[in-house]
């Protein structure tokens, strides 16, 4: 199969990058509203940058008649994020949180998910979560039709820092994976 990225015709080129560049793991993103409201929606344009200082990027599309995502809309303005790691038994809520609701509803209250304080921001952190990375908003990018958070991460947690016990979840396609290793020599 060919594809001229560059004049894309009789295929979409998101079908060709999300089934090409897997897996891709997956950033629960929790933020606050200036008004107070919990949001949290998962995120696979997501990545690390660097590791010192810590920098990840979240890349979020704008909704169909242009305007901002919430989560974009609450980091812009609060200035932070927390990217919540989310494992497998939390996957029917992951894909609850990925509906648009609108800016007033709280995601964590429609999915039954608790919100607790971060230790270092202003957003909130998942308490069902077993890891989670908080970031403060080092920059942000639009490009083209998309907002780039870059998140300098300032504390983390976690219950463990292996995978097997946190067992995350990441995108493929339009679907899901977990991870299995099959090679643990470097
Ligand atoms: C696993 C998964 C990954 C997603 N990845 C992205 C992404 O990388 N960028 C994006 O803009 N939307 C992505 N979405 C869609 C958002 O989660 C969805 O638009 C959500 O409603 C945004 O919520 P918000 O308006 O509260 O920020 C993804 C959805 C799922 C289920």
């Amino acid at each position: 199969m060919l594809f001229d990225m560059e004049r894309p015709s009789g295929f979409e080129p998101y079908e060709v990058l999300v089934n090409l560049i897997v897996p891709r793991p997956i950033a629960w993103v929790s933020t606050l509203s200036p008004e107070g409201v919990y949001n949290l929606a998962p995120f696979s344009f997501f990545n690390a940058l660097c590791d010192e200082p810590p920098l990840v990027v979240v890349s979020v599309s704008r909704r169909e008649d242009g305007r901002k995502k919430d989560t974009a809309e609450n980091a812009l303005k609060t200035g932070d994020f927390v990217i919540n790691i989310a494992s497998e038994e939390l996957l029917e809520k992951v894909k609850i949180t990925s509906k648009d609701f609108p800016p007033e509803v709280d995601e964590f209250e429609v999915a039954g998910l608790t919100p607790v304080r971060a230790y270092k921001v202003k957003s909130p952190r998942l308490l069902e979560s077993r890891a989670w990375l908080e970031c403060e908003l080092f920059r942000h990018e639009e490009l083209f039709g998309y907002d780039l958070l870059y998140g300098r991460v300032v504390f983390a947690g976690a219950e463990s820092l292996d995978y097997g016990t946190l067992k995350p979840l990441g995108r493929v396609g339009g679907g899901f994976c977990r991870i299995i290793e099959i090679n643990q020599e470097p």
